[in-house]
Parts: structure tokens; C-alpha cells; sequence
């Protein structure tokens, strides 16, 4: 079996990498530890980069189209990640997932309807509804003996007649929570009870923690199934967001009918030959890089928690059951947001997400 080096310190600088390459333009320094940007310094996997060379000596870069081969690679990997058999018309390819909550805010509502998000939670989520002038509904997560749960009686009384659509982070960015199977099915009774469409965005899927199980949202009921858009990619996963290869599935007809429609109607349904390419490729040989990555990324999370833990109890950390964020809480160090910024930034010289930029909480 081969064995991956994630060891090997890979200098990104000048390759116009956003973690890197923006450090002075964004923190005024660009000498900072960039640990900002969610993507990692690992090297994107042999198998991948061998793919998109192989196609470069082909050297026409002509119109492409996605294959039987890119869709089956999909959907073997989300049977052989998930238990999970879809279908192929189920499928679409969408240019990057924050894009995809973009296209499903403009096909599904109008200027000046509602949309729930949960936060703390992923920016995006609430910066594409309010850029597209609708209104966003927070449904704050409850802080419960470090982990975060979500609020269903605060849910059903911030729901009225104007909501139409709920953006659900599955697994949880920042708090990395893999969600239970009941909550999500419960967070399905409510939607279908009030009309509202759920959009889930898995992006952190592959990298749920051995001891946790990650039901993507269709799978927990019927009522998930016909109520939901999911979306999810390689991208994050294999390190390579900057090719932008993401897809939805849409179990539900109606549902699929009205997205597909739209994404074909705008041509956001075509991927790139890159796109198409790095997908087969990391999702045909991904599953032993995917194994050693996690383990990896669990050792790393653990060494962060276990030093938080001896030197600076004061902050906590939400352990993550997912992927490679660390929320840090760090109200105990009773500073103010400004202080809290410049010890991370002048004394500790790391370049971090700023918490509030996530929302309530
Ligand atoms: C929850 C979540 N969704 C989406 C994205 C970005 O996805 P994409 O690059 O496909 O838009 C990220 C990246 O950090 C993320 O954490």
C-alpha cells in the first residue's frame, strides 16, 4: 500500500493562492502563519495531477462534455462513502457549491423573501441571500456542554409565511458537528411542514471522523427526500477548490425539474475538462489518500486540542467530528474583539477567520 507524505512543507507563494498571496492585502502582513483560507498545504493527490497531464498532452482543450464515466464515478463513490445509491438523473454539475446556494436562492425566491441559516456558520451563508436582497432568518445553534445543537423551538417561531428556503451546513463549519440522523430527519419535518426548501451543503462530508456517521440529508426520511437540494464535491476533500468541481443531487422531481432547468438554462451545468478529469480520477483511486489524510488531519486536530487544553485552557475548542476547522471559543480570555484580533495576529502572527465574520455566537 503506498504511504503519502503529508509532511513535506510545500511553499504556495506566488502561485496567486488566496491563503498565501493576499496576506498583506488582507491582514497588512504577509508574514503571517495563513491558517485563513479553508484549504490545506498538502499536495493535491499523484492520481489527480496525473490525470490533468495526461489530458494536457492532448493538447486541445476543446468543448467537453461530462461522460457516463464522470457521472458513475460519482455515483459509485456516494454509494461507497455514504450507502447511498443515486441515480444518474438525479445529478447535475454545478461550478462550486457556494455558487450552487447563489443559483438556488435565485431560482427558488424573490427579492425580499426569507431565508434560515444557523449560525455560527459558514459566511456565504449569509452573505449570498442578503447580496441578493433577501432577507436571512437566524436560527442561532445552542452551545450544549461544548457541542452544538440545533434550536427546533426557536425554529418553529422564526418561521412565517415568507421563509421559502433553509441553508443547512452539514457537517457543521465552524463547530464541525456531524448532525444526527434525528435532527436532520426532525429539521425535515419542520421544512416540509412549512413549504420550505432545504439546501444542504455537504461539502465536508468524506472527512467525517471513523467513529461518526454522516447521513446526507435525503437519506433520513421521505420527507428529506422530496424536500431538499444536496450538494456536494471532491474539491475540498482533495485539495483542489481552485479547479472548481462540485455537484448537486436532487432526488425529488418537481425540485430537480425547476434547478436543472435553471443551471441549463445559464449553461452552469457544464464543467470544465479539468473539472471533469480531477473528479474521476480523485473519486476512481481517492480511498486510500482519502484514509491516510484523515488520520493525519485527526492527529493534527488532537495535537491543537491537547496543547489548548495544557497551555491556554482559557480557550476551548469545539471538538470537531469532521474535517480540519477548529472553532475556537475564546470568551474567556475576557478581551474585546480588537485585543482578541491583534494577540492572534501581532503577538501569535497567525492569519485566522475573525469568529464574528460567522455570525451570532
Ligand atoms: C461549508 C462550506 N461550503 C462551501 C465551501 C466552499 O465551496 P466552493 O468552493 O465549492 O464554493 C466551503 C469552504 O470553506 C465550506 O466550508
Amino acid at each position: 500500500m503506498k504511504q503519502y507524505n503529508f509532511d513535506e512543507i510545500i511553499d504556495r507563494k506566488g502561485t496567486d493562492c488566496i491563503k498565501v498571496d493576499l496576506l498583506e492585502e488582507r491582514f497588512g502582513n504577509a508574514k503571517l502563519t495563513p491558517l485563513w483560507v479553508a484549504d490545506m498545504d498538502f499536495r493535491t493527490p499523484d492520481f489527480i495531477v496525473e490525470a490533468i497531464k495526461k489530458r494536457c498532452e492532448h493538447e486541445i482543450f476543446g468543448y467537453n462534455f461530462g461522460s457516463d464515466a464522470y457521472f458513475n464515478s460519482i455515483i459509485e463513490w456516494v454509494n461507497y462513502k455514504h450507502y447511498w445509491e443515486i441515480k444518474k438523473e438525479w445529478l447535475s454539475y454545478i461550478p462550486g457549491i457556494v455558487k450552487g446556494i447563489a443559483f438556488a436562492v435565485d431560482c427558488f425566491t424573490r427579492p425580499g423573501d426569507k431565508v434560515i441559516i444557523q449560525p455560527p456558520v459558514y459566511h456565504p451563508f449569509r452573505l449570498v441571500p442578503q447580496m441578493q436582497h433577501r432577507q436571512v432568518v437566524e436560527n442561532p445553534l445552542k452551545l450544549v456542554d461544548g457541542s452544538y445543537q440545533m434550536d427546533f423551538e426557536n425554529l418553529e417561531a422564526v418561521i412565517d409565511k415568507d421563509c421559502k428556503l433553509f441553508i443547512l451546513c452539514s457537517p457543521h463549519n465552524p463547530g464541525g458537528v456531524v448532525w444526527e440522523k434525528e435532527t436532520l430527519s426532525k429539521l425535515a419535518e419542520i421544512c416540509t411542514h412549512h413549504n420550505i426548501l432545504v439546501i444542504s451543503d455537504e461539502i465536508h462530508a468524506e472527512m467525517v471522523y471513523p467513529q461518526y456517521t454522516h447521513y446526507p440529508f435525503p437519506t433520513v426520511s421521505e420527507a428529506a427526500a422530496s424536500c431538499s437540494i444536496t450538494f456536494m464535491a471532491p474539491t475540498k476533500t482533495f485539495n483542489m477548490a481552485g479547479i472548481v468541481s462540485s455537484y448537486a443531487i436532487i432526488p425529488d422531481k418537481q425540485i430537480r425539474r425547476d434547478f436543472f432547468q435553471f443551471l441549463h438554462a445559464r449553461e452552469l451545468d457544464e464543467g470544465t475538462i479539468f473539472a471533469y478529469e480531477a473528479t474521476k480520477a480523485a473519486y476512481t483511486y481517492g480511498a486510500e489518500w482519502l484514509q491516510q489524510m484523515r488520520m493525519y488531519i485527526i492527529d493534527n486536530v488532537n495535537y491543537v486540542i491537547d496543547y489548548l487544553e495544557k497551555e491556554i485552557p482559557e480557550i476551548k475548542t469545539c471538538k470537531p467530528q469532521a474535517s480540519f476547522l477548529v472553532w475556537l471559543d475564546c470568551r474567556k480570555l475576557n478581551l474585546s474583539q480588537k485585543e482578541l484580533v491583534s494577540l492572534f495576529q501581532d503577538k501569535a502572527g497567525l492569519a485566522l477567520n475573525d469568529g464574528t465574520m460567522f455570525g451570532k455566537g
